[in-house]
């Protein structure tokens, strides 16, 4: 039970009004308060960057071994088994983070950056020979569909499929609602594709997906667990960078002065792609569970209780960002938890910033105009914030 004074709000984080446009939901909560409580629920919820921060920060108070999302893993099962890197905290998660963080580390960025540069020249070639396209299907879907299963080293065969699954992984950290109900629904028939590509298979050699699996025979993991950091690839790496560049391509599109200013130092494309993500955030929230009574302000969060994380209002927060509202690409967007922050920081991170960078990099080196040529369409998912639809027309130089 919640006492008399504490904050109180009916705002549904989930409504298809808040996922269309959150930032009134995210100013709402920040402005009653430190940490709200969200009555249809039954949770708690922050979206000032200083409490978000700080909740990220302190992995013994906010736990992620009951689930990232709002169902407690420990009480409820999942459309499918906890993660073994984002969904576990110490010594369990140090040992899967140490794995992948080795396997990401920045050498292993350079032998990937030529061929994913290659990849950006000969879409953006795609896109000056079509001149009028859907930016959501043709740059935000089809160039981390590329360049990330190749980095991983599967085959051509189905990658499609690791859309639907995305948007039900991204779902499924929300309530069980029609939206997660619609997805599951689309993504069930595929999930035995999926696990076919998590097996040792025929991964390319010197691949990311190789070194998961050489971590396996070295003894650093058992097969069963190579196997769950492949999908954990697979679901963590395609739709969040999905949403990232299309947020990114949409900003841009209508933000002409920006646009210019790329367009005249393309060097710009990596805080381009960084003030997108702070200033619409893919990843929109994530949960965690306290594992003890705390206080946070004046309001007393109860052990076992689920914090939602507003990453998106923490990076839209006034008292952190000067204008937050404001679109800027000369921003100092450093410091945004687009990627969150501790120990569960996105271990990805470097590989999105590559395909930004090298994407808009490559855009503003050869398209003269960006502009909107129709009514963008969201593609409304309980955390992920990403377009369906995003119709433009390009002149190149
Ligand atoms: C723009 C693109 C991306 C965004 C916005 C994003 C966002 C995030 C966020 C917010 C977290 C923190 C989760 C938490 O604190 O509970 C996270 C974790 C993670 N991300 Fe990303 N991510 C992106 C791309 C990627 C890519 C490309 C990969 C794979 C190469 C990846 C793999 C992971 C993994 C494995 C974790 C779990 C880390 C852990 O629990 O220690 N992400 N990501």
């Amino acid at each position: 039970m919640q006492a008399d004074a504490t904050p109180v709000h009916e705002l549904d984080p989930f409504s298809d009004e808040t996922l269309t446009a959150p930032e009134a939901v995210q100013d709402a909560i920040r402005q009653t308060g430190p940490v709200v409580w969200l009555s249809r629920y039954g949770v708690w919820a922050m979206a000032g960057h200083g409490e978000v921060h700080a909740a990220l920060n302190d992995w013994q108070t906010y736990s992620s071994a009951s689930g990232a999302g709002l169902p407690n893993l420990k009480r409820e099962k999942g459309w499918r088994s906890p993660s073994i890197i984002l969904e576990v905290d110490p010594p369990d998660h140090t040992k899967t983070r140490l794995v992948l963080s080795r396997i990401m580390s920045p050498a292993a960025l350079r032998t990937i950056r030529d061929a994913f540069q290659a990849e950006a020249e000969a879409l953006v070639g795609r896109l000056i020979d079509m001149r009028r396209f859907d930016a959501a299907t043709e740059i935000a879907q089809a160039y981390p569909l590329r360049v990330f299963p190749d980095a991983l080293g599967l085959d051509g065969d189905g990658r499609e499929n690791l859309l639907p699954i995305g948007d039900l992984n991204f779902n499924g950290f929300g309530p069980q609602n029609a939206r997660f109900e619609a997805s599951l629904a689309k993504a069930k028939p595929l999930l035995p594709w999926l696990a076919a590509k998590c097996g040792r298979g025929h991964l390319r050699a010197g691949s990311f997906g190789a070194q998961i699996y050489e971590a396996a025979d070295r003894g650093d993991l058992t097969e069963d667990e190579a196997g769950l950091l492949m999908r954990t690839f697979l679901l963590a790496g395609i739709d969040t960078t999905v949403g990232g560049l299309g947020n990114a391509v949409h900003c841009l599109a209508t933000h002409p002065g920006e646009w210019a200013k790329l367009t005249e130092g393309p060097a710009l494309s990596r805080s381009a792609f960084e003030e997108a993500l702070r200033f619409d955030s893919p990843v929109q929230i994530f949960f965690r569970t306290a594992t003890r009574d705390t206080e946070v302000g004046t309001v007393l969060i109860h052990k076992d209780e689920k914090v939602l994380l507003m990453l998106g209002g923490a990076n839209r927060d006034p008292a952190r960002w000067e204008r937050p509202g404001v679109f800027d690409i000369e921003r100092k967007a450093a410091g945004h938890v687009a990627f969150g922050y501790g120990i569960h920081g996105c271990v990805g991170q470097m590989v999105a910033r590559l395909e930004g960078e090298l994407v808009l990099g490559e855009m503003a080196k050869r398209i003269r105009t960006l502009n909107l040529d129709g009514e963008p369409r969201r593609n409304l998912n309980n955390t992920l914030r990403s377009f369906a639809s995003l119709p433009v027309v390009i002149e190149p130089k």
